[in-house]
């Protein structure tokens, strides 16, 4: 992977990156798409890494489709797919522990510890090895990118870190690789996710940030299969959570609900 890449720099290709655990949908390929346009070479990941799942089953239960990916990256035209083993990836322990202070502990980080820590040493292991230029990652996983642009600037590597928008399906649930584990029930109620915190951004106007969780936890969970786990309005840089709406801040959104078999999350700018 280094040689050849290195071949490439040295006849002064650019490198696009973007890492994901498979199962791949066009939430992904919106990635594969903006990193094709603005680089002359794009380079994937599929890697499902243990680190950042807590729970063994959830590790186990993770779709795995990797023909379909393959074909899918070759359609939108990714250059190279990197599927490296874990023992590859972590030969032995990590000497290097990288910190976040409260960007890891609220929300996802308060609910999944040592989630971020995975995502941030193996995120850091492929930079190291792949050396793109830039790297992509979705709005989607709003927390992680906040995590991963700032373990990007403790680490200096120049790299630039490029948030892109989530792609929906037409009802408006965010694309993700956990909405196969919906029941039928459960995906003819889950737009109701996305469309209550659009309901959350129009109610700012009158309500206070308290008021407003409470509603919108109402909402979703008065259809019966559907749990919040949070609702939190942050602050979109600090991710601190706002006690009082902020006229000149950017805000977000951002929720979790369990239902019977799956997690799913999703955020909006408020
Ligand atoms: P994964 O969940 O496979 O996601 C890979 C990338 O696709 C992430 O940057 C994610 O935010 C983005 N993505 C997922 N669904 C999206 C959607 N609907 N619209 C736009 N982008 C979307 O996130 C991970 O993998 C892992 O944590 C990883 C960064 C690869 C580290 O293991």
């Amino acid at each position: 992977m280094r040689e050849y890449l290195e071949r490439a720099k040295l006849m002064g290709l650019s490198i696009g990156f973007v890492p994901t655990m498979g199962a791949l949908h066009p939430g992904h390929m919106s990635l594969i798409e903006r990193a094709k346009r603005e680089n002359d070479l794009v380079v994937s990941s599929i890697f499902v890494n243990p680190t950042q799942f807590g729970d063994a089953k959830d590790l186990l239960n993770y779709p795995r489709t990797p023909d379909a990916d393959y074909e899918l990256l070759k359609q939108h035209g990714c250059d190279m797919v990197f599927t490296p083993s874990v023992a590859e990836m972590y030969p032995d322990q990590s000497l290097i522990e990288m910190k976040f202070g409260d960007l890891e502990k609220v929300m996802e980080g308060a609910y999944r510890p040592g989630h971020f820590k995975g995502v941030a040493t193996i995120v850091s292991r492929f930079f190291e090895i792949i050396r793109p230029n830039r790297a992509y990652f979705g709005q989607k996983d709003f927390q992680q990118l906040a995590i991963i642009k700032e373990m990007n600037e403790q680490l200096k590597t120049g790299i630039e870190i490029v948030g892109c928008a989530t792609m929906r399906e037409p009802d408006g649930l965010a694309m993700s690789s956990r909405n196969i584990h919906l029941s039928f029930e459960e995906r003819k109620a889950a737009p109701v996710i996305y469309n209550s915190l659009l309901l959350a951004s129009e109610l700012v106007r009158i309500n206070e940030p308290e008021e407003v969780k409470h509603t919108i936890i109402k909402i979703i969970e008065a259809l019966g299969g559907f749990k919040v786990q949070y609702l939190e309005f942050v602050d979109s840089l600090t991710l601190k959570p706002i006690t009082k709406w902020q006229s000149h801040a950017d805000q977000r959104a951002c929720i979790a609900v369990i239902t019977s078999k799956t997690r799913l999350i999703d955020n909006v700018a408020i």
